[in-house]
């Protein structure tokens, strides 16, 4: 394990300290870091354009109004000068609707509980939901759930964005149910009502364990004056129908009628003082953890723009690691898969981390068994991505690749303790698989800038379509088209190359978020403390009275 450890009398050290051998003065490390930056840049970019909101014209309105923005209300509900960490600011990117999803999502700490929070913007097309806004909601949601957090939403929403409704309407509704089933869990809810809250969204306080709702300001109701109207003829007003002070005085939906948006604020962080929720999960890591020995700012300058050059994956842990004490498990066996021991922040962590992109027999055998092994001690996994999948070729088949490759995927799925995923540089093919890609369900997910992801390589993937069609046009006894296939290859190539983007793939919620390398020590230690809410799964599948497998694993083929 790492760092020292007091064994009674004896105080026993190990000495597993990474060495660097960056050579930040020469010119590859400076154009990597070149590189990187001018993706920041970019990065920052779209950032301003979920910052901005609606713009300047509905920000503006929305002040004249005298409300307060979705991340102002966020700052003053957080403990004071606590960091914010935004999940999923891009959604949205390249789709044709706006980068942000015209929703906030995040996990922030509100007298001293780790939360959950969603906040509407209402000054985006009136904060109404989107196909991408419906997305985000829904992984905010799941982090939820999967880590036991308590979840508040700050609500201010004209509903399903009526022209993109069947995008959403239908699977809308699990909105609604996660939030029950949070309840249900004992996970509490908490909805603050600043404005209008209508139709669906009157589920959201409707499913909520605790709803505040701003004086004059919420609005709530199945259907508004006119849709009244239309339906019994009735004529009815905002305030009878759906009104703040109607809510708390007579239908009882508002536990709480707050005076203004500030004290709604201060009402939902007294809510959450009383949830009496500290002592959950494993406990604190312990005392404050010693930051690595190498320089953060030096991750900037390790992956190179090309991902076919491979690099030191131990570069990035020595930059990352609690004192850059890494323990490196099997070192001489599998060596283009990188397994060992580390902590973060105090927290500690298994970490396996692709170093030569290619991931053979020996890697998919040494995953399994250090998987395994952090199973067995209740260690979270972090999973750092570099690769272009598993090696093909006969003498690669012959020795078993798949069934190899399967054992890890087989580890990686059935694995109960948390896992965390960082893309750096390439995750293409199953590789992204073994490596707990999205569908693997890590608790959380970032990347790097420098990532990339696909079925495979841009060039690959468009060389067997030429290969396919040349045999097709062979089968058939005709010429092949020489012209048409070299202008195939080049539209494929640059499709697949923007769909490997990270912007593009973190637009479409496949990621919780593109993070600055120097941020990843930062980002991973809130993700392992908001973890270790939920502690890691039982052993054996459920559904087994007996257990069933001592491990819960899937049948492997050794
Ligand atoms: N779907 C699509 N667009 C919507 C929308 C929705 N549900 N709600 C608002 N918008 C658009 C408006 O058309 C407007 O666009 P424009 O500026 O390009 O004309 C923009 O968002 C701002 O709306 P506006 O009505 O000017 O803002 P507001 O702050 O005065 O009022 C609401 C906000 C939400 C109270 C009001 O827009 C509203 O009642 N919307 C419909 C609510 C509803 O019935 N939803 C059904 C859900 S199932």
């Amino acid at each position: 394990m790492p760092g020292g450890r007091d064994c009674g009398a004896n105080t026993v050290r190990f000495v597993s300290i990474l060495a660097s051998a960056l050579d930040t003065r020469g010119a590859e490390y400076a154009a990597r870091r070149e590189a990187m930056l001018a993706r920041l840049a970019e990065l920052d970019a779209e950032h301003a354009k979920a910052l901005a909101g609606g713009g300047p014209k509905y920000t503006q309105r929305h002040r004249a109004r005298g409300k307060l923005l979705a991340r102002e209300r966020i700052e003053l509900l957080i403990d004071p000068d606590s960091p914010f960490l935004e999940l999923s600011p891009l959604a949205g990117y390249g789709t044709g609707f706006p980068v942000g999803g015209s929703v906030v999502t995040g996990i922030g700490v509100v007298c001293d509980t780790e939360c959950v929070l969603i906040a509407s913007d209402p000054t985006v097309r009136g904060g109404s939901t989107n196909p991408w806004t419906l997305r985000k909601v829904l992984r905010a949601s799941d982090i939820a759930l999967r880590n036991r957090l308590p979840l508040i939403n700050l609500v201010e929403s004209g509903g399903a964005d009526l022209p993109t409704q069947k995008e959403i309407f239908i699977p809308g509704g699990q909105i609604f149910r996660d939030l029950t089933r949070m309840s249900a869990a004992g996970i509490p809810t908490v909805a603050l009502v600043f404005g209008s809250s209508t139709a669906g969204g009157a589920y959201l306080p409707g499913m909520s364990d605790y709803v505040v709702m701003v004086q004059d300001r919420a609005k709530v109701f199945l259907g508004g004056p006119p849709l009244v109207k239309m339906a019994t003829g009735e004529e009815s007003d905002d305030e009878s129908l759906g009104g703040a002070g109607m809510h708390a005085r007579q239908s009882g939906l508002a536990d709480f009628l707050a005076a203004d948006e500030l004290d709604a604020l201060r009402i939902g962080r007294s809510i959450v003082a009383r949830f009496n929720w500290r002592g959950r999960g494993p406990g604190p890591p312990g005392p404050a953890a010693p930051g690595p020995r190498h320089s953060e700012d030096e991750l900037l300058g390790i992956v190179p723009e090309d991902l076919k050059v491979p690099f030191d994956p131990r570069e990035v842990i020595a930059r990352i690691a609690d004192g850059s004490d890494f323990d490196e498990f099997k070192p001489l066996y599998g060596s283009s898969l990188v397994t060992g021991w580390a902590a973060l922040h105090g927290h500690p962590v298994g970490i396996l981390a692709n170093a030569r992109g290619v991931l053979f027999s020996e890697e998919s055998q040494k995953a399994a068994q250090f998987i395994q092994l952090a199973n067995q001690i209740g260690v979270p996994l972090l999973f750092l991505q570099n690769t272009t999948g598993y090696m093909v070729g006969s003498r690669y088949e012959q020795a078993g690749i798949i069934k190899h490759g399967a054992m890890m995927i087989n580890a990686v799925s059935n694995s109960r303790v948390p896992h965390l995923t960082v893309v750096m540089g390439a995750s293409y093919g199953a590789g992204n698989y073994g490596m707990c890609g999205r569908a693997y369900d890590p608790r959380f997910l970032f990347s790097w800038p420098s990532a990339k992801s696909a079925v495979m390589g841009p060039a690959q993937l468009a060389g067997v379509l030429s290969i396919v069609g040349r045999q097709a046009a062979a089968a058939r006894g005709e010429a092949y088209d020489e012209a048409a296939d070299a202008a195939m290859r080049t539209a494929v190539e640059d499709q697949i190359e923007a769909e490997s983007q990270p912007f593009f793939l973190s637009g479409r919620i496949y990621d919780d978020g593109v993070i600055d390398p120097r941020d990843t020590r930062t980002v991973l230690g809130i993700c392992l403390s908001a973890a270790q809410s939920a502690p890691p799964g039982q052993p054996g599948p459920p559904g087994r009275p007996d257990g069933g497998s001592q491990a819960g694993y899937g049948v492997f083929r050794p």
